[in-house]
This record gives structure tokens, sequence and C-alpha cells, in this order.
């Protein structure tokens, strides 16, 4: 399904200033199918906007990949270790090649969910209690401690992963123990965190400000892979069904959220909200799913912004501005 849908063009000025654009896509990561659909999406919309963009996969070696063409500026759409951890990042920054959304620190920051919590304690903001497991400590008595400590039910997820990706909720002991065991496949370090029973909300966070929330239901036992990416019967809240107080208070503090990371450009924070109305920060995205199903198009839409607008806006950011020496 097209993305394009309006016959935005960038102005001659705009797309000389952006010159030759690269989108980074699919990735050596376990989300790499998912950033193939974004990178052509973004792909798509730069094309009929009028931006002279091609696509480059990074398979393989990254460094390889990204000599092979010559571009002046970069579109992230990779998703996952390898893409949205700063490694990329920090290869873009040894080039000298400017590139969309945040920097070495924010994304290695966020892309690993165990510290980007340590942080939003840090600062005082809410986030589910938790507790974290590498591969050494595996013993059961350890398990029960955590229940007697979190309670049931728990997620259990690696804790540099995407997608839902070996995310498991544990309703038992057992399935506790089981849980671990699958998650540390996918990473050496595990979270373990206090099951909110929801509902969930994502906000996308562009240049520091918050759009429309968006309420998620599904029928599923969570958000996992298949009502991300597959199933019909995931249902989206646009407007997001909360009160005004309570979709400012969400917005305020995803904004809060990013801002502690150091997120720069665009992200999109997820976040459940308890029995009590209390909400909670999971994690932030740094390079946000751009499929024709993504979140982050959707609320921009919500607020008059198309696909193409919202591509060359994440993208113009990219653009730099002459720094200003001392103080005034
Ligand atoms: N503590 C929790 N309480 C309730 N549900 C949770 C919890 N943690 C995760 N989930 C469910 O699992 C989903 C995925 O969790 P999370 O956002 O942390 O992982 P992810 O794989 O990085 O997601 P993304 O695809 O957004 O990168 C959430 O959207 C939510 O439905
Ligand atoms: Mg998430």
């Amino acid at each position: 399904m097209s993305v394009v849908s309006s016959h935005y063009r960038v102005s001659p000025e705009l797309a000389q200033q952006l010159g030759k654009v690269a989108v980074l896509l699919g990735g050596n990561s376990a989300e790499r199918d998912v950033s193939l659909k974004s990178g052509g999406a973004v792909l798509e919309a730069l094309l009929s906007a009028g931006v002279d963009a091609q696509a480059i996969d990074i398979k393989g070696s990254p460094l390889d990949c990204l000599k092979r063409v010559e571009f002046d500026r970069a579109f992230i759409a990779l998703h996952g270790r390898g893409g949205e951890d700063g490694t990329i990042q920090g290869l873009l920054e040894c080039l000298d090649i400017p590139y969309t959304g945040s920097g070495v620190m924010a994304s290695a920051l966020a892309m690993d969910k165990l510290r980007t919590k340590y942080l939003w304690q840090g600062v005082g903001l809410p986030t589910p209690p938790f507790v974290s497991l590498d591969c050494g400590e595996v013993d059961d008595h350890y398990f029960e401690s955590i229940v007697a400590r979190l309670g049931l039910p728990l997620s259990v997820k690696p804790a540099r992963e995407g997608s839902s990706i070996g995310i498991k909720k544990a309703r038992t002991l057992e399935e506790l123990i089981e849980a671990y065991s699958e998650a540390i496949e996918f990473d050496a370090q595990v979270l373990i965190e206090k099951w909110i029973e929801g509902p969930e909300f994502t906000v996308a966070v562009l240049d520091g400000k918050a759009l429309p929330v968006v309420g998620l239901s599904t029928n599923h036992i969570f958000y996992d892979y298949d009502a991300k990416y597959l199933a019909d019967d995931t249902h989206y809240y646009l407007p997001s069904g909360l009160s005004e107080e309570k979709e400012q208070e969400i917005a305020k503090l995803s904004e809060l959220a990013c801002e502690s990371v150091g997120c720069k450009g665009w992200a999109r924070v997820d976040v459940m909200q308890d029995s009590h109305g209390e909400f909670w920060l999971l994690e932030v995205n740094t390079s946000p799913g751009m499929t024709d199903h993504s979140l982050v198009p959707m609320a921009a839409k919500h607020a008059g912004i198309t696909f193409e607008e919202l591509v060359v806006r994440i993208l113009e950011d990219t653009i730099a501005v002459p720094k200003l020496l001392g103080s005034l």
C-alpha cells in the first residue's frame, strides 16, 4: 500500500539544500524486515516530494555499504541494534555526514531499556518497578525473590530489542523462568518489570513537542509482533480517548522522557496507564517505525501533517544551523 497521499513538493531551494539523500534501511538486526518497509515508505515519500533520494541497504558491514554510494545526508530508517543504538550514528559522525534523529549517546541509551529506566528513575519520571538479570545469575530462588518483590504478572523482555521480539507476560513463577530463558536468547541482559494492565498509549515527539496521543488496544495478550505488523484487529484511537487534562499530562511526560534521554529530531514514547489513571513509561524509540501501519505517521496525520511532510520535516533537521559563538 502506498503511503504517498498528497501532492506536496519541496521548494527547489530546499531540494538543493538537502542534496543527495541516502535512506538507510534493512540492517542486520532482528527488525530488518520492518526496516525494509519503513525505509521503502520513506524513500517513496522523499521521491514524491522532489528530493533526490536513494536507498542503501545496510547488509553486512555498514562501512562498506556507506562507502559504495556518494551522498550528502542520511535518513536513518533502521530499527534495533546496529541502526538505532548509536553505532551507525557514530560511523556517520566519523564520516562527517549529517543524519536524522538522535545522536550517538541518546540512541545508545534509548536502545538499552534498563539504563533508560535508571535514568528516568534518577530524574523522577515514572517507569514500572523492575529488576535486571544477566546470563550469570540464574537460580530458582532468585526468581522467587523477584516475584516476592514485584508480584505477578511480570513483563519479561530482552533489554535491547524492539518490535516486541522476545517479550513475554509471565503470570506464574514457572512462566517467569520460561520467559527468562527465551528472552536471554535475544540479549545477555533481561529486564523483568511489573506488568501494568493498561490501557496503552504511544506518543510521537517531533522537535521536542508531542503530537496527538495514540491509544492502542489488541485482543492479543499484549501489543506483540503480530498485533503490531500483521493483525487487522488491533485498534488505534485518535483522539486517544483520554480527558484533555490526561492527554496534556501524558504529552508532557513523553516530552520530558525524550528530553531526559537527550533525543533529537523525532522519537516515540510507549506508555501504559494503570487502573488508578497513573502513567508509566515503558521505553523511547529513537528510530520509530514508518510503515503504513506505523504510529508516528498516524499521529502526524491527525495533526494535519502528511507522510511526505513528516519525512521532510525530520530530514530538514539535518541542515546545520550556524552556531553562535559565545553568548550574546
Ligand atoms: N511492564 C509492562 N506492562 C504491560 N505491558 C507491557 C510491559 N512491558 C511491555 N509491555 C507490552 O509489550 C509491548 C512491547 O514492549 P516495549 O515497548 O517495551 O518493547 P519493544 O519491543 O521495544 O517495542 P517497540 O516495537 O515499540 O520497539 C508494549 O507495547 C506492551 O504492550
Ligand atoms: Mg515499544
